[in-house]
């Protein structure tokens, strides 16, 4: 069986009381135990809303949603600060040297305070090397600021193309993208202070009896929209 690398990401704190965040991608145990908060983290109605997500999830939706999204090559990821679960985020539509990015800071009083750009910084950071990705694409409801605001912070810049605009779920969404070769230069104060690195090998998740078949076009499968 194909074993994949899971990567860790980290962005140390400064000083005695700089916070630490750390990026993980998930074995199936740690999903489970986060898949509580998670759920709570998506259903909150905001988030909801932000997200388009049309119905409720438990925890055990929340599991199986992860194991079906890394079964059909998407990599999910936990967003943790000083230790505590603050949200997730994921690169989707891995295809070649391009994919699409998500991301969820659930704790709705931590919005807003800059968590949303650096995580996605950090992810963004393992794309660009360890992944091998060389464009990023997302698709944002247009009443979603701070979204673009922060994808904008990272560098996309609007892009109505073709390859862009495949990857709305709805005519009105906004669709970006951003080219790697700037990162480097962008964020050149911040990326030195990024720790990646591999957390060991786990096998793909296999489908199960009884589990809802695999998406067979590679795509993520459904149930939560960003
Ligand atoms: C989108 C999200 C990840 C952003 O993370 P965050 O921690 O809230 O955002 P940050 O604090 O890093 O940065 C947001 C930027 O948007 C700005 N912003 C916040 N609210 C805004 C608003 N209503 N209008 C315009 N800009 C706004 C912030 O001021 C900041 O920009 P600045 O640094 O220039 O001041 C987070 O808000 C979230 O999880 N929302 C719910 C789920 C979601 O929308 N996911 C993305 C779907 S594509």
């Amino acid at each position: 069986m194909e074993r994949e690398t899971l990567y860790a990401i980290e962005w140390p704190g400064e000083g005695d009381e700089g916070e630490t965040l750390r990026v993980i991608e998930p074995t199936p145990d740690e999903v489970e135990t986060a898949a509580a908060r998670l759920a709570a983290f998506y259903n909150e109605p905001y988030n909801r809303g932000m997200m388009a997500n049309e119905g409720e999830m438990t925890a055990r939706d929340v599991v199986d949603y992860y194991r079906e999204f890394r079964a059909s090559g998407g990599r999910p990821f936990l967003l943790e600060r000083d230790g505590v679960l603050m949200g997730d985020a994921d690169l989707r539509h891995i295809d070649g040297p391009t994919a699409e990015f998500a991301i969820l800071v659930g704790v709705r009083a931590a919005q807003g305070s800059g968590l949303g750009t650096r995580f996605a910084l950090m992810v963004h950071a393992l794309a660009s090397g360890a992944l091998g990705i060389e464009r990023m694409y997302s698709s944002v409801i247009p009443l979603n600021r701070p979204s673009l605001r922060m994808l904008e912070k990272i560098g996309y810049l609007p892009d109505d193309g073709p390859e862009a605009r495949a990857r709305a779920d709805e005519a009105t969404d906004v669709t970006v993208s951003f080219d790697f070769a700037r990162f480097a230069e962008l964020h050149a104060a911040v990326l030195p202070r990024l720790r990646i690195t591999g957390r060991g090998a786990t096998p793909p998740p296999r489908r199960v009896n009884g589990d809802p078949p695999l998406v067979a076009d590679g795509n993520p499968p459904a149930p939560r929209e960003r």
